[in-house]
């Protein structure tokens, strides 16, 4: 059972507690569901109005076929609410830059001023990703994460910025990022509180919403902390979808209602697709390649369910890329990025654009990668083989081309030779009858064109990946 989850001791219920185990204390919310009244059914959703169509008492056959009419017109609100929800943003997998893996929940601006959280932080980040070829490359979110927020709402009930690190409050800080060509995150909580404590959207969802339009937000990362029950967390996550919808704003929707729901019950994908525009299925990413490839290992392992719900608006999220930071080799980078763009996945660093090598920021602008990863089709990648040594991937592209990654995941020796017929490729379409064949990564390269029944032999150092674009003759 993951660590932040520990099961109820009544009616069968799991208790999400507040992933205590990432802030090393005890967050007191032990009895956050048990023993508690329920809270009132959120009212005001357009697809309740089908069970609230009156039944004819009498009228004979004419009154029947006005009530079904009736029913009729109610349930294609209904869906039409539902289909609404589609709000045209995030047709390829967002990028953008996000503070929480890199930053974290520092507030102690006195102590630490260039690492808190902070309108200077965000600040700064913006004119690096103006200035230095991220917002080219296609980075074009600043994110902020938990911890904005000031301890309690306004008179007015509203959230507010904290006002000593964020002394302009949020709109300013949009209307600086918007100035540098580029958009806005926040981050709130379906639940009473955010994971690191700080004020939740719950029975706020329309006023927030409101509030972050008001502001001129562009993204809104919608956290799962703190919710009292299972039914509440999916009913706060569609809540807020429709209330972000009725902003009349663009606002790319993140969420990560299926981590949430996953230890207890198997996440309706289709559902979460028509709320959310992105979504995180397991725990956060780490600087570290055991992060890394715990993500790629449960992608792997329910790829199966999860690879064909993502499409244009609506992407599985692994959380953000680490690259540029501490705990990853050159190879594991490389990896990264590579299985990011397999994944079809939102490329949010999460890094210090201040200090970052050259070699990392030359990674993360590969426009190559990029371009894969941004590919229009919109079709998320699956492993095809794994064995003791190595992992084949592909994706497959717009122009009946193929993205084709090779993982060495050995922890041991120097590199290895993979070697496989191109048979295995796109169903045995994606070289037939030739194709050529050019290397993205760990560097640029042509390798020529192969035939249907060639076999390709890669050498791929331990723990990094070759990604290669197969492109039809
Ligand atoms: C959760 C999320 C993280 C981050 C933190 C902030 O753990 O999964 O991505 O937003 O909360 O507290």
């Amino acid at each position: 059972m993951p660590p932040h989850v520990t099961r109820g001791r009544r009616r069968g219920y799991s208790r999400l507690a507040a992933r205590d185990w990432r802030w090393g204390r005890a967050v007191p919310h032990d009895d956050w569901f048990l023993g508690q009244p329920r809270p009132p059914n959120p009212r005001g959703l357009g697809i309740r109005a089908v069970s609230h169509a009156a039944v004819p008492r009498r009228g004979g056959a004419m009154a029947a076929v006005r009530w079904m009419l009736r029913w009729v017109a109610v349930a294609a609100a209904a869906v039409a609410a539902a289909l609404a929800l589609d709000n045209g943003l995030a047709r390829t997998p967002p990028m953008g830059w996000l503070h929480w893996e890199r930053f974290l929940c520092g507030t102690d601006c006195a102590a630490d001023p260039r690492r808190c959280v902070s309108e200077q932080l965000f600040v700064e980040m913006a004119d690096r990703m103006a200035a230095e070829g991220w917002r080219d490359a296609g980075y074009e979110f600043i994110c902020i994460d938990d911890c904005w927020m000031a301890p309690t709402r306004d008179k007015q009930g509203r959230l507010q910025a904290d006002p000593r690190r964020f002394p302009g409050g949020i709109r300013k800080l949009a209307d600086y990022v918007h100035s540098k060509g580029l958009k806005l995150g926040i981050y709130s909580d379906v639940g009473n509180r955010t994971c690191a404590g700080f004020p939740g959207s719950y029975n706020y969802y329309e006023l927030d919403a409101q509030t972050f339009a008001s502001w001129g937000v562009d993204l809104l990362k919608f956290d799962g902390c703190n919710s009292d029950s299972l039914e509440l967390l999916a009913e706060g996550y569609r809540r807020m979808s429709l209330a972000l919808n009725r902003t009349g704003r663009s606002i790319v929707y993140s969420c990560e209602w299926p981590f949430y729901l996953r230890p207890v019950q198997q996440p309706n994908y289709t559902e979460i697709k028509q709320y959310c525009n992105h979504w995180r299925n397991f725990y956060d990413v780490y600087d570290s390649w055991s992060s890394i490839k715990s993500i790629l290992d449960w992608t792997a392992l329910h790829q199966d369910t999860i690879v064909k719900i993502a499409g244009p608006g609506g992407w599985n999220d692994p959380d953000m890329l680490v690259i540029g930071n501490f705990g990853l080799s050159w190879d594991q980078s490389v990896t990264q990025m590579a299985m990011w763009a397999i994944m079809a996945a939102p490329l949010f660093m999460s890094n210090d654009l201040r200090h970052i090598s050259p070699e990392a920021k030359c990674l993360l602008q590969n426009k190559d990668v990029i371009a894969i990863n941004q590919d229009p089709l919109g079709k998320q990648g699956y492993q095809l083989v794994k064995d003791k040594n190595f992992q084949l991937w592909e994706r497959p592209l717009s122009g009946r081309a193929y993205a084709v990654a090779v993982l060495n995941h050995q922890e041991i020796g120097g590199p290895q030779n993979f070697t496989f017929s191109l048979t295995l490729l796109g169903n045995g379409l994606a070289c037939n009858p030739a194709c050529s064949i050019r290397q993205v990564l760990p560097a640029s390269r042509d390798w020529g064109v192969y035939s249907w029944l060639s076999s390709l032999s890669v050498e791929v150092n331990p723990t990094g990946t070759v990604l290669l674009k197969v492109l039809p003759l």
